[in-house]
C-alpha cells in the first residue's frame, strides 16, 4: 500500500511552535505572513532575522510530539511513503521519519544562504547559532563586514563569497518551490495512486497542496482530514478527524498498522 502524508504547522504546534495562522502566531503584535516575505527582509533584513532567530532557539528547545512519531512509524510500515511538509521545523526528522522518504516544500529553518547566490551553510537543530559578524553599508551602499564595536552595527552577515545579506533558507511568500523538491513530490504521484492519504494540520491555503492531496487519492484512495477546524480541503476528503493531531494520528497509525501488519 502507498500513502501520502501532508502536513502543517499544526503537527507542530502540541510541541509548542506557534501556528502562522493561530491566535499565538503573532511575534511582537506582527504577522508572521508579512514577515516570512521578500519585501519584509529588503525593507528590514534585521527584524526578519530576529524572527528567524526566536524560531530557530524555540524549535532546539522543542521536542516531537505523538504526531511526528506517529507519522514515523506509518513511513517504517508502508511499503509506498511520502512526507511532504510545510514546516521548517526538525521535529518529523527527529521523531524519525527518514530523510529520503520527507520533502520539506517551504525549506528548512536551519539553513542559511545566500541572498544573491548560491552560498549555502546547512545548520541544524543540533548546531548553535553561528556566531554573529556584522555588516554595515558604506557610503556607496555597499554591504561590508566589520567588528561589532562600531555604533552603527547591525546584526546581520554578509555571504562570504561576495558583498549580499545572507538570509535563512526558507521558501517567503511569492517565491517559487524549490525544484528538486517540487520533482520529488511529482514522481512519487506519477509512480501510482495512493491507498491512504493524511492531511494533518494545515489551512491547505497553498493550491499545491489541495491538488497533491486530490491527484494522491485520485483513485478511491482515502483522504483522511486531521484538523480541529474546517480547512478548503474538508469537503473533498473521505473522513475528517477534528482533534489535535498528536491525539488523532496514533489512533489512526495504530489502526492502520494492526490492521495490515504491513500496509
Ligand atoms: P497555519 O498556521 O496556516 O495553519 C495551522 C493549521 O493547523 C490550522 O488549520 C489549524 O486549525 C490547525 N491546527 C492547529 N492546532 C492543531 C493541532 N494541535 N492539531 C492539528 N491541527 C491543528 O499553518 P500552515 O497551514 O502550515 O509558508 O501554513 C502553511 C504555510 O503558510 C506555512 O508553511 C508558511 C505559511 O505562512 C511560508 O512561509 C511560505
Amino acid at each position: 500500500m502507498r500513502v501520502l502524508v501532508l502536513t502543517g504547522a499544526g503537527v507542530s504546534a502540541e510541541s509548542g511552535i506557534p501556528t502562522f495562522r493561530g491566535r499565538d502566531g503573532y511575534w511582537r503584535n506582527l504577522d508572521p505572513t508579512k514577515l516570512a516575505t521578500p519585501e519584509a527582509f529588503a525593507r528590514d533584513p534585521q527584524l526578519v532575522w530576529d524572527w528567524y532567530r526566536e524560531r530557530r532557539e524555540r524549535i532546539r528547545s522543542a521536542q516531537p510530539n505523538a504526531a511526528h512519531e506517529a507519522i514515523a512509524k506509518l513511513a517504517q510500515h508502508a511499503d509506498g511513503f511520502l512526507l511532504v511538509t510545510q514546516n521548517v521545523d526538525d521535529l518529523h526528522m527527529r521523531a524519525g521519519s527518514p530523510i529520503e522518504k520527507m520533502v520539506q516544500i517551504h525549506g528548512d529553518i536551519f539553513v542559511t544562504r545566500c541572498s544573491r547566490c548560491d552560498f549555502v551553510e546547512r545548520g541544524s537543530g543540533g548546531s548553535p547559532e553561528p556566531p554573529e559578524s556584522w555588516a554595515t553599508k558604506s557610503k556607496s551602499g555597499r554591504l561590508r563586514s566589520i567588528a561589532p564595536t562600531s555604533d552603527d552595527h547591525v546584526n546581520l552577515r554578509c555571504c562570504p563569497k561576495g558583498d549580499a545579506l545572507l538570509r535563512p533558507g526558507v521558501v517567503w511568500f511569492g517565491e517559487q518551490l524549490p525544484w528538486s523538491e517540487l520533482q520529488r513530490v511529482e514522481n512519487f504521484l506519477h509512480r501510482g495512486a495512493c491507498d491512504v492519504v493524511i492531511v494533518a494540520g494545515t489551512t491547505a491555503t497553498f493550491g499545491y497542496i489541495i491538488d497533491w492531496a486530490l491527484r494522491g487519492s485520485r483513485d478511491g484512495a482515502e483522504l483522511i482530514e486531521v484538523n480541529p477546524e474546517e480547512t478548503p480541503l474538508s469537503r473533498f476528503a473521505t473522513r475528517l478527524v477534528r482533534e489535535p493531531a498528536a491525539i488523532a494520528l496514533p489512533k489512526l497509525v495504530e489502526k492502520f498498522t494492526a490492521s495490515s501488519p504491513q500496509i
